[in-house]
């Protein structure tokens, strides 16, 4: 059996996904990109752990399934059949799928938080009263509505006065302060952690962390007081230990997942999160984690949205773009390269179809693609001897491809790292117009066959690098290689714009 206990350690989560109707193709980025990290950080010998999953206990949903008239639970797994089908075909290669409504894994983390925070004395009861939108399932001050108008959901909040348990968040202010300033929890990018600094400079309140309980499904009942149930801070952001064994069998036994990966030191831990759930990440979860003296995070990356039609793309405005449709384009492989490739990884950008299938032509149909027939072509034609695996770990480009595989888990950078890969593709394909080895073969075969190859081991250098963002493309031509056979037809069939 391997030893997992000497290899450094690296988790990673996407965060888990609201089932309140399909993915569009800012969700498939999220896990996309997660995904390419995490087979990253395996192809960098790394003990790896990658999280994924569904965020299930929420009004919206329990509203979803009244409307169609089906029992939650029914609506619920439907829904998670066909993610994980989304998933299974973009190639997600999660450790985990961990569901909210998972009364053996979840439940127990989130009861045994809380308990932690109220022994902590960091729970009191107290009256809310505000503009609650259900879309957003949360409440809204003044200022964030447009003529009483949530702009995001274009409904009219309810004013609510309840009674709730509240988290003394406030009490906690400075300390997440300091970790922040001083990258015990880094954020990427340096504006976004700017921009958590100077939300905290405005002073935070303390936050309602409970809700009355009127009999729905699948709320996780606040311990001691049946009339409430535990509001998503204290019920979502737990996922992130729960599912590892927190508050269940992880915590005492060493080799646990929770003890290896996330109460280790050594272990490097990485939240991926949109921009819009950046607050909860780096000022409320670091809070709950301080009151119960549980480990922080070490890193949380956050990636831009988006948008189509100059809009953020959501399902109730309705310019979502869905992966499904894009893939019957271009394929899985060729979206996880899109996303890798094009889109800026710390930015919001606009996504239209011309510009993934141009993209799409460029790097993979005439790229990639074009590239492998070439140099398979000239290995077949010119009998090209080839021993790939033997000291191809030895050259200057494996080494200095190493460097930034490491330094993209350090600092996320995947375009940068995408982008330097595919330069090098280019600079294969340049040398082969250059130095043409199709011509000198006709005068001197020897030297022709020296540098193809040499072009077919830097080929399959760059390719392994290649693997975390196509994994299956590079088995395909791995195996196409080996066996010097021309693949029977294009690897990236060129794909024509609609008019
Ligand atoms: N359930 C919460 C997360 C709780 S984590 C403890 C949630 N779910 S979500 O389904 O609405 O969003 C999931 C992720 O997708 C978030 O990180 C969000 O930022 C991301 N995206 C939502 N729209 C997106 C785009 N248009 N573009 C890129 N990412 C997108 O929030």
């Amino acid at each position: 059996m391997e030893n997992t206990s000497e290899k450094k350690k690296f988790y990673i989560t996407a965060p888990i996904f609201y089932p309140n109707g399909d993915l569009h193709i800012g969700h498939a980025y999220t896990a996309t990109i997660c995904d390419i990290f995490a087979r990253m950080s395996r192809l960098d010998d790394r003990s790896t752990y990658f999280l994924t999953g569904v965020d299930e206990n929420s009004l919206k949903i329990q509203k979803k399934a009244d409307e169609l008239k089906i029992d939650v639970m029914d609506y619920l797994d439907v829904w998670v059949k066909k993610n994980e089908l989304l998933f299974e075909e973009l190639n997600i290669s999660y450790d985990q799928y961990i569901r909210t409504t998972d009364k053996i894994r979840h439940h127990p983390g989130v009861i045994a938080l809380w308990n932690k925070l109220n022994e902590k004395g960091d729970i009191y009861e107290n009256y809310y009263e505000g503009y609650y939108c259900v879309g957003c399932e949360g409440f809204k001050t003044e200022k964030d509505l447009v003529d009483g108008i949530c702009p995001d959901h274009g409904t009219k909040p309810d004013f609510i006065k309840e009674r709730n348990y509240f988290f003394k968040l406030s009490k906690y202010a400075d300390q997440i302060k300091k970790v922040i300033e001083s990258d015990i929890i880094k954020i990427f990018p340096q504006s976004r952690k700017n921009e958590v600094l100077s939300f905290l400079e405005h002073g935070v309140e303390d936050i309602s962390f409970s809700r009355p309980y009127k009999g729905q499904k699948n709320v996780i009942l606040v311990p001691g007081d049946k009339s409430q149930g535990v509001y998503v801070w204290g019920d979502a952001l737990v996922n992130y230990i729960s599912a590892l064994g927190y508050g269940s069998l992880g915590q005492d036994l060493d080799e646990s997942p929770y003890n290896m990966f996330w109460n280790n030191n050594d272990s490097q831990t990485v939240h991926v999160i949109g921009k819009d759930i950046l607050k909860f990440h780096s000022i409320i979860w670091p809070a709950m984690l301080i009151s119960a003296d549980i480990p922080l995070p070490k890193n949380i990356l956050i990636h831009g949205l988006m948008q189509s039609g100059g809009r953020k793309m959501s399902k109730t405005i309705g310019n979502t773009i869905s992966p499904t449709d894009i893939m019957n384009k271009i394929g899985a492989e060729g979206l996880r390269f899109y996303f890798a490739n094009n889109i800026p990884i710390f930015d919001d950008g606009e996504i239209t179809e011309d510009l993934i299938i141009s993209n799409y032509n460029s790097g993979l149909a005439n790229g990639l693609g074009n590239l492998t027939n070439r140099l398979i072509k000239m290995v077949i034609s010119y009998d090209v001897v080839i021993n790939l695996k033997e000291k191809f770990k030895d050259s200057e480009l494996y080494k200095n491809n190493t460097l930034s595989l490491k330094k993209t888990l350090q600092d996320f950078n995947i375009n940068e790292y995408a982008n330097t890969l595919w330069k090098q593709l280019s600079a294969i394909d340049n040398d082969i117009q250059t130095k043409e080895p199709f011509k000198l073969f006709k005068t001197n075969p020897d030297e022709a066959r020296k540098i193809v190859e040499q072009m077919i081991k830097d080929f399959y250098t760059i390719i392994h690098f290649i693997q975390p963002i196509l994994p299956r493309t590079v088995a395909v031509i791995v195996e196409h290689i080996e066996s010097r056979e021309m693949p029977e037809k294009p690897l990236f069939p060129k794909v024509e714009k609609e008019l």
